[in-house]
């Protein structure tokens, strides 16, 4: 994946990552709400050692030596050696195991010090408990560690440099650090789900995905819009828009495929993988464009499952296709002019029963014949290719098949299927035509500042 593909991907799913972010930071706020308070109070203390007098001591190695002492003392304020007489004294019924779970002594490096910093759920006995510690200590070190109980002959000595008192507030939880820590995980998460969500998703998502899903050439590419009843016609209706320019360039890239355009009438049929891909909606356009420039087009519904073409023209539906292939009558009977132009349309008629059928014909391919000596282009709209073979079996009476992507919606593995069936029945797929195109990403591809006429 690419940048643009992750950017997609996140934009795409921009819901999911807020509803993560959030939930997240719920999370982090019900637990610091439920989590009961804690209280740290801390004590300092100072590792003294007095040179005794005629030694050999001096000063530099009295303070090397209350250096490793203190480091030692540290560790031994954990044990039970201190802790026992702690609990004793304050009447805690704790053993020193537990209690030394709630107590840390640290001597940061370098230093004569000692800090000791107690935890509780309440806030006076941590300080007590700290305080306490720091009185036993010195009493155990001048009696037991460095000294004879008894005796005032001690090397070192502990003095407290800073009782501990009461805390004010609780040292955890911390609110909005579990706020803030749970709003970054769910966005984690958030954006986890968001890729998966991407590689998972076979369905394309712009035209390059498109045409590397295929290895057709891309003929047209289609913008989004916003389309209501009356605007499908958009050649017609709206013809400076984007997407009038963008169907003018199909018609001139037609021109690049399947033979030579000079050489008498040429027939092009329209499928997607599934319906509502916009395949009505793309040879509509293309008709109406190519009737722009003077060419008599004969625009024909072979939809003969869900017929749209006389509906998206107004003009009647009833008579058309399948009069002619069962021969009720004739083409110039069933053939309707739009407007005053050079665009016919020939309706899809009554459906029948079997339209693979009747479209496979002799007669079908008789059909074509006939309406090639009057029309310079013919145009066929077929159902989708991965339901039925109409599309496929028409194919064989034409230039080629122009195959419909939706961006959004077509998937992957769809088109390769439905390039397969044409393969099967020996029908030639000329390009691709991306219909939906993102509007601000892929406007190189609409080729809308360059009016091709
Ligand atoms: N470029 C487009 N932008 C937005 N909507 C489109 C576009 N092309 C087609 N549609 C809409 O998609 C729907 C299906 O189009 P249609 O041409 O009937 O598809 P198909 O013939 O493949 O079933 C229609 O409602 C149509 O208006
Ligand atoms: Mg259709």
């Amino acid at each position: 994946m690419e940048l643009s593909d992750y950017l997609r991907a996140l934009k795409r799913s921009w819901l999911i990552i807020v509803s993560c972010l959030l939930i997240g930071a719920a999370a982090g706020f019900t637990i610091a709400a439920n989590t009961p308070p804690r209280y740290q109070a801390s004590a300092m203390m100072f590792v003294g050692v007095t040179p005794s007098d005629g030694g050999s001591w001096n000063l530099t190695s009295s303070s090397n030596y209350a250096r490793q002492a203190a480091v030692s003392y540290a560790q031994i304020i954990r044990t039970e050696l201190v802790l026992d007489p702690v609990a004793e004294a304050l009447g805690i019924d704790t053993d020193a195991a537990a209690l030394a779970g709630r107590v840390t002594a640290t001597n940061p490096l370098n230093t004569q010090n000692i800090e000791v910093t107690v935890t509780d759920r309440n806030p006076v006995l941590a300080a007590q408990i700290a305080n306490e510690i720091t009185q036993q200590f010195a009493t155990i070190v001048a009696d037991e560690l460095e000294g004879s109980p008894g005796e005032d002959d001690s090397l070192v000595r502990i003095e407290v440099l800073q009782p501990a008192i009461t805390p004010g507030s609780p040292s955890a939880p911390n609110r909005t650090m579990n706020v803030a820590l749970g709003a970054l995980l769910g966005l984690a998460a958030g954006v986890g789900i968001a890729l998966l969500r991407q590689v998972l998703d076979t369905r394309i998502q712009s035209v390059d995905e498109a045409t590397s899903a295929t290895d057709l050439p891309l003929l047209g590419a289609i913008p989004d819009t916003v389309i209501d009843k009356g605007s499908a016609l958009s050649v017609a209706v709206s013809p400076r828009s984007h997407e009038s320019e963008a169907y003018r360039a199909l018609r001139t890239n037609l021109d690049f495929v399947g033979g030579d355009p000079r050489q008498g009438c040429r027939t092009f049929v329209v499928s997607s993988c599934e319906p509502g891909e916009g395949k009505s909606t793309a040879f509509a356009n293309l008709a109406l464009a190519i009737a722009e420039t003077g060419k008599r087009v004969v625009l024909i519904d072979a939809d003969l499952r869900a017929p749209t073409i006389a509906s998206l023209f107004g003009l009647e539906a009833s008579v058309g296709l399948t009069d002619v292939l069962r021969r009720r009558a004739s083409l110039a009977d069933v053939l309707q002019q739009w407007g005053s132009g050079k665009l016919f349309v020939l309706a899809a008629g009554q459906l029948p029963p079997n339209p693979a059928e009747l479209l496979g014909s002799a007669t079908m391919e008789q059909t074509l014949a006939d309406l090639r000596t009057s029309f310079d282009v013919i145009l066929i709209d077929a159902p989708p290719v991965l339901a039925v073979t109409d599309a496929a079996v028409v194919s064989r009476f034409t230039d080629g098949a122009l195959l419909v992507a939706a961006v959004g919606s077509t998937r992957r593995p769809a088109l390769t299927s439905a390039l397969g069936a044409f393969e099967k029945i020996g029908g030639n797929v000329l390009g691709l035509i991306a219909m939906r195109t993102p509007r601000t990403a892929d406007n190189a591809y609409t080729y809308a500042e360059q009016p091709a006429r």
